[in-house]
């Protein structure tokens, strides 16, 4: 069970480019504030979309959750105890390249199971996530052999087999052509229909957000803070084009993040 709250979250960098010339700099703030008082509450099981524009804070954000990073101030709470560090029986950051090149894809998504002592247990455990992310015949491949797509479907069963209370997916689909990105999506929204499991996910494709989130939310430009909340109550498989409420809602994002003329 995952419930995060993040509660007056600011977070500010000292600006390494901007070098102290005078004592005046030197007195002078050089600080960049990144994330701005943010309040926001996680539901278990929730899928939650995050939108917002490119060095707004949305992976520093995420890093907080994660313990990587700590706050300036305010706090994030998973299950009401303070994050203060990584968690990696709880929580699985989702990132590409994430796989180790001289494992097969059996002995990357095994790497999550090693508490595992029963053998035909963990045998049965992984083969279960390959082949629900369609891998069956490529168990034995390493992740050289494998096209871009499934590559991305191994890394999602390497996360899957961790069995995490919380998934974390920063930009999940970036790099992968058009129909992969569909593909590889689909799966996501499957999986998470599946597991319901609490899912966090940066994406910068509005169209992402709407189709796959029970939630969206979008953050203002630097200092950021939560510009829109927005709750999905619709079904899935969801199609944008017929769905007049999710259409205005897509015309309001893109307009909201500088984008007069959604296409
Ligand atoms: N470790 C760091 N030191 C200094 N500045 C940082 C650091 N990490 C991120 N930033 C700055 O914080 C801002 C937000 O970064 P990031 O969270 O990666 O944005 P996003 O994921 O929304 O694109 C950026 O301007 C970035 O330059
Ligand atoms: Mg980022």
């Amino acid at each position: 069970m995952s419930h995060i709250q993040i509660q007056n979250l600011n977070k500010h960098y000292v600006d390494q480019r901007r070098l102290p010339r005078s004592e005046e700099d030197i007195r002078s703030e050089r600080t960049i504030q990144v994330l701005d008082d943010i309040n926001l509450e996680f539901q278990d099981g929730e899928m939650v979309c995050i939108l917002g524009p490119s060095g707004c804070g949305k992976s520093t954000m995420l890093r907080m959750i994660a313990g990587f990073e700590h706050p300036s101030s305010g706090q994030v709470l998973i299950n009401n105890e303070v994050v203060t560090k990584p968690r990696a029986d709880s929580i699985f950051v989702f990132q590409h390249s994430g796989l180790l090149p001289w494992m097969t894809v059996w002995e990357n998504v095994e790497l999550g199971l090693r508490h595992l002592t029963d053998l035909e247990k963990k045998n049965k455990t992984i083969r279960e996530y390959i082949e629900m992310v369609d891998l069956g015949r490529f168990g034995n491949h390493f992740p050289h052999q494998l096209s871009g797509g499934m590559l991305r479907r191994a890394e999602l069963a390497r996360a899957l087999a961790v069995n995490p209370d919380t998934l974390i997916m920063d930009e999940p689909f970036s790099g992968l052509d058009f129909l992969t990105h569909m593909k590889v999506r689909e799966e996501v929204v499957n999986m998470h229909e599946f597991i319901k499991k609490t899912t966090l996910v940066v994406t910068h494709d509005i169209d992402d957000a709407l189709i796959m989130g029970d939630r969206v939310i979008v953050m203002s430009g630097r200092p950021s803070h939560v510009k829109l909340e927005h709750k999905l109550d619709f079904g899935r498989p969801r199609d944008l084009g017929s769905n007049p409420e999710l259409r205005a809602l897509r015309d309001e994002i893109f307009f909201m993040l500088g984008v007069s003329y959604a296409i």
